[in-house]
């Protein structure tokens, strides 16, 4: 861990700690039997796989922090399921500026991840696998968490074949929002990757930059990416709003989005499988992640219930 690693987490052991003491004067305390209910209320079984992307403080005051939500999910998905979080580690937290980073090298065994307290605690966990990936190493736990974590850095590319996205959607898991919009998805960019020249954006740069990771042995190896082009990225669904309050009409008109509260997050599912094919048939129509507002008036949908999102 380098100093401004050890820096960061020390900062963010105060700042937390004493939000989480305001959080708990202020927000309604949620337990994990509630946790453990509300999700198999919205749908979540034994034997899913389930790739998750959250936000903690949307749910309530969590009794116990973020290792209760964890324990909550694995209670509902065990004993055959698997839990699936993106564990992502960048320089500046972004692609490119990694690739650029000559000196950078990925440690599956130590390196943190700056995408929330949820993914950070569950890092801890025991018996996790986690793979190899110069920015996109994703976790996971559960009886197919070998086979969607094993083959990252042999993959055909950060999100093809045989990246945990595509494993994951070989299984039919379950895309799982807890407290998040439609907007912080990487399950996207599998579209991009496997449909490579017939994508219409050219989302990824050509360049490859071979970067440096460390094995689970602690030998080095290189493994290939190719960067999204920041000022692409800049036009996506992650960073648009109204590219995510579209495509959440889209996907709850077509009925693939299942909704409902975890805690007093609104949170939403849906199957992997199904999620792919409507994104390949919204390509088709002229719709992607990367749409301007006019291309969407081009394709105008009839509005849903606004969801209500703290974050
Ligand atoms: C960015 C993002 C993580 C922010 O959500 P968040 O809830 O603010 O952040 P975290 O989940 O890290 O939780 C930290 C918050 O929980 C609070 N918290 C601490 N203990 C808590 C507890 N026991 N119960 C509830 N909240 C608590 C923290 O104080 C902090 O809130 P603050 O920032 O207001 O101080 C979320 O919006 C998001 O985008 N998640 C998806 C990330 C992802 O998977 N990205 C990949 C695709 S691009």
């Amino acid at each position: 861990m380098t100093l401004k690693d050890k820096v960061r987490r020390i900062y963010r052991f105060f700042k937390y700690g004493l939000r989480a003491r305001e959080i708990k004067r202020t927000a309604p305390m949620i337990s994990r039997e509630r946790l453990v209910g509300d999700l198999q209320s919205l749908g979540i079984c034994e034997g899913d796989v389930v790739l998750l992307h959250s936000s903690l403080k949307s749910i309530g005051y969590v009794d116990g922090g973020p290792n209760t939500v964890l324990e909550a999910i694995t209670e509902v998905i065990k004993p055959s399921g698997s839990l699936v979080i993106p564990t992502y580690h960048m320089v500046n937290y972004n692609m490119y500026d990694t690739c650029l980073d000559k000196k950078y090298v990925f440690d599956p065994r130590t390196a943190d991840t700056f995408l929330g307290l949820i993914p950070s605690a569950f890092l801890k966990f025991p018996r996790i696998e986690r793979s190899i990936h110069p920015t996109h190493s994703v976790s996971a736990l559960g009886k197919d968490a070998k086979y969607i974590t094993e083959a990252h850095h042999l993959a055909s590319s950060t999100f093809g074949t045989d990246s945990p996205w595509d494993r994951l959607m070989k299984l039919d898991g379950k895309v799982l929002g807890l407290g998040v919009t439609m907007g912080p998805v990487t399950f996207y960019h599998i579209l991009e990757d496997l449909m490579l020249d017939e994508f219409p954006i050219p989302a990824r740069m050509t360049e490859t930059y071979g970067l440096s990771c460390r094995d689970w042995n602690g030998n080095l190896i290189k493994v290939p990416v190719n960067p999204h082009d920041p000022e692409i990225a800049k036009k996506r669904i992650d960073r648009n709003t109204y590219l995510a309050d579209y495509f959440w009409n889209e996907f709850s008109h077509r009925g693939l989005l299942r909704v409902g509260k975890v805690g007093e997050a609104t949170s939403w599912w849906s199957s992997a499988r199904k999620f792919y094919n409507h994104l390949l048939a919204l390509m088709n129509e002229g719709i992607t992640i990367y749409s301007t507002p006019d291309d969407l008036k081009r394709r105008p949908i009839p509005e849903v219930d606004s969801p209500d999102f703290q974050v």
